[in-house]
């Protein structure tokens, strides 16, 4: 009769053996472990890029069958917290869960008044992106106070934010790093240092990418470390995006840089407070902050007394918030162990494959804008980048590939969409574009004027919205698809 030990190392071994068989097509591109038929197999913008270490991972959680968010979980924040080199990392069940939670935290009564984000105050955002960075200022009855984009960057228009600020109303901004372009984060961060307000990044896109400040600037702001393992010129500060705001946010749904299925993350970055407050808020609003399993770490379960409850009443059923339960399960952090372990060869393929659609669509500026990284001035082909005279610079993790068909060439970005995906080659647009042209956010205007308010017109995020796509970057892109989407492109444009 086996052990129950050795019934699960032969699971798992038959495990192994049988996903080698089943997901050749979701291992990394560089492997092209499945041949590619142009115009027959699918070009996806996105994808999970995984191999056996998941499934056996994914399956050696669900025997343990701990379920609920555990040892696995405990596990993945750590390792995540500790890769970015942020005090903690909490899990969520999404990313738009983690945005939520992180702009709840700062509601949280156990804030200074001053600084508690309170009905009415106000978050600076920008129009063009992903709706469930907006969504959650609005649910916690804050407005939203949207600025213009760049459409070079995707990213927000740093000379709009002074003009959005309003005294004793502004409390906060909440930005999403473009499809992994940084957003400018010397002119955020002073902003926000003058004006004493949260920084929240949606760094949902953004994993591995990295923002580096001149040395004096960033000390000026706070910063004196590199994130762990990033290599110090002495002349500069060089960190993580997701490590210089307040609070930032992760999703590993399965087109981001790492994927659990469903999941995502809180990072709170230098205030451990903020950690007990979106632990409360993401599980159930409770004042305990035992782990799954645990009774009494506080060592008082029964000493406490807090609102108008009696003397003594059990800590583990006291709530200080009202909150949610946001948690995910333990294999899917178990999951995520193991696609952390292979996130810089994720961000190097980002990396490579962009400069590969760069380099081999570079003749065509006649026709589409590319886009460029923050700081950059321009891209030239053989030496990289031109660098604006900030002295900061981004190293980006792409999300994505974005283009913008110019308004002179002789077809329309929709025309060039709908050839792409007649040739199966996966794309998408700038997620919402602008995002107050969306049913939902002109329903509110009718219903609710005052919920939200705009500063100035939004040619940026417009011009994205009526102009742009992007192909993917993903790790699962081979050299032979990514040769397929250039010519077809390029065929496309001659043709017209
Ligand atoms: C910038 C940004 N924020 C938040 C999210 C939401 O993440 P999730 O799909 O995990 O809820 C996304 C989704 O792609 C996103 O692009």
């Amino acid at each position: 009769m086996p052990t129950p030990a050795e019934l699960k190392a032969q699971i798992l071994r038959l495990t192994r053996e049988y996903s080698a068989l089943m997901h050749r097509a979701n291992r990394p591109g560089t492997e092209e472990a499945v041949a590619f038929l142009p115009g027959q197999t699918t070009v996806p913008y996105a994808g999970r890029v995984f191999n056996e270490d998941e499934v056996e991972a994914a399956v050696g959680a669900t025997l343990d069958f701990w379920l609920t968010l555990g040892p696995e979980g405990a596990a993945f924040e750590a390792e995540l917290a500790g890769f970015l080199g942020v005090k903690h990392s909490l899990l969520v069940n999404s990313g738009s869960s983690a945005n939520l939670v992180a702009v709840t935290a700062l509601t949280t009564h156990k804030l200074p008044a001053t600084r508690r984000l309170q009905p009415g105050d106000e978050v600076i955002t920008v129009a063009a992106g992903f709706p469930t960075t907006v969504a959650p200022i609005l649910q916690c009855g804050l407005v939203p106070v949207f600025i213009d984009n760049d459409p070079a960057t995707g990213n927000v228009l740093g000379a709009q934010l002074e003009t959005a600020f309003a005294a004793g109303r502004t409390k906060a901004v909440m930005l999403a790093h473009a499809l992994g372009n940084p957003f400018d984060l010397g002119t955020v961060l002073e902003f926000c240092r003058r004006h004493d307000l949260w920084l929240i990044e949606d760094n949902c896109d953004a994993l591995g990418c990295i923002y580096s400040m001149p040395a004096a600037r960033a000390r000026a702001l706070g910063f004196k470390e590199n994130s762990p393992g990033l290599p110090a010129d002495g002349t500069h500060i060089t960190r993580y995006t997701g490590t210089w705001g307040d609070l930032s946010t992760q999703s590993f749904y399965p087109p981001h840089h790492l994927t659990m299925g469903e999941g995502g993350a809180v990072n709170v970055v230098h205030r451990p407070p903020l950690k007990t407050y979106a632990e409360s808020f993401r599980d159930w609003g409770r004042d305990c902050w035992c782990a799954s399993g645990k009774d009494d770490t506080c060592g008082k379960r029964f000493q406490w007394q807090l609102g108008e409850l009696p003397a003594g009443y059990d800590h583990k059923y006291i709530y200080s918030h009202l909150g949610y339960n946001l948690k995910p399960l333990d294999p899917q952090a178990a999951i995520g162990r193991q696609q952390l372990k292979k996130l810089p060869a994720f961000i190097a393929a980002r990396k490579r494959n962009w400069e590969t659609l760069r380099a081999g669509l570079a003749d065509l500026e006649e026709f589409f804008d590319f886009s460029l990284p923050t700081h950059a001035t321009a891209w030239r082909a053989g030496s990289g980048f031109v660098w604006d005279g900030t002295g900061c610079r981004t190293d980006c993790s792409w999300f994505g590939f974005m283009l913008r068909v110019k308004a002179s060439a002789p077809f329309t970005r929709t025309q060039l969409a709908r050839h792409l995906d007649e040739k199966k080659i996966g794309n998408r647009m700038f997620f919402g574009g602008n995002l107050l042209r969306q049913p939902a956010f002109v329903q509110l205007k009718r219903d609710r004027p005052q919920a939200f308010r705009v500063v100035g017109e939004f040619p940026g995020a417009d011009e994205i919205m009526h102009h742009a796509l992007f192909l993917g970057t993903y790790p699962g892109l081979t050299p032979a698809m990514l040769r397929y989407e250039i010519e077809t492109i390029r065929a496309f444009v001659q043709s017209q």
